[in-house]
C-alpha cells in the first residue's frame, strides 16, 4: 500500500520526470507565462471586486469567470508541465527559498530604491510586507523541521 510521504515521492518523481524533460527554454516561459497567469488572475479578482462594488454585476461575474480559467486551468496546466508542486518535503524547502530572496534580496533593494527616489510609501510599504515574509519563512521553517531528516 502506497500512503502519506510515499506517496507524494511517487508524485514528486512522476512530476520531475516531466520536469526535467524539458528544454531549458521552454521551462523559463512556463515560468513567464505562470507569472502572467497568476497576475491576471489576482488583477481580474480585484477587477471583479470593483465592478462589483459599481453594481455591475455582470461585468464581476466575467471577471471572475475569467481569473477561474487563468487560475484552475492555464495556471495550473502549466504549473503541471513544469512540475512545479512535488512532495511537502520539496514545497516546503522551494517556499523557504522564495521567501528568503524577497526577504534579503528583493525587498530590501525595492525598499532602498524606492527611499532613494523618495517614494516613502512605497518604501515603507516594501519593508512592512518584507517583514509579513520574515513571518512566512519562519513558519514554513518550522512546519518542514516536523519532518523527520
Ligand atoms: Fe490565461
Ligand atoms: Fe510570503
Amino acid at each position: 500500500m502506497v500512503t502519506g510521504i510515499a506517496r507524494q515521492n511517487v508524485f514528486a518523481e512522476k512530476c520531475e520526470e516531466v520536469h526535467t524533460a524539458l528544454d531549458p527554454t521552454t521551462r523559463e516561459n512556463l515560468v513567464t507565462a505562470m507569472h502572467g497567469e497568476a497576475f491576471a488572475y489576482v488583477k481580474y479578482m480585484l477587477f471583479a471586486e470593483q465592478a462589483r462594488k459599481n453594481g455591475n454585476k455582470k461585468l464581476a461575474d466575467l471577471f471572475e469567470k475569467t481569473a477561474d480559467v487563468e487560475r484552475f486551468e492555464h495556471f495550473a496546466e502549466e504549473a503541471h508541465l513544469l512540475g512545479l508542486v512535488r512532495g511537502d518535503i520539496e514545497n516546503l524547502a522551494d517556499a523557504i527559498k522564495g521567501e528568503s530572496y524577497e526577504i534579503e534580496t528583493m525587498y530590501v533593494e525595492f525598499a532602498r530604491k524606492a527611499k532613494l527616489a523618495g517614494d516613502l510609501a512605497a518604501a515603507a510599504r516594501f519593508e512592512e510586507i518584507r517583514h509579513d515574509e520574515i513571518g512566512h519563512r519562519a513558519a514554513f521553517v518550522a512546519e518542514l523541521s516536523k519532518f523527520p531528516a
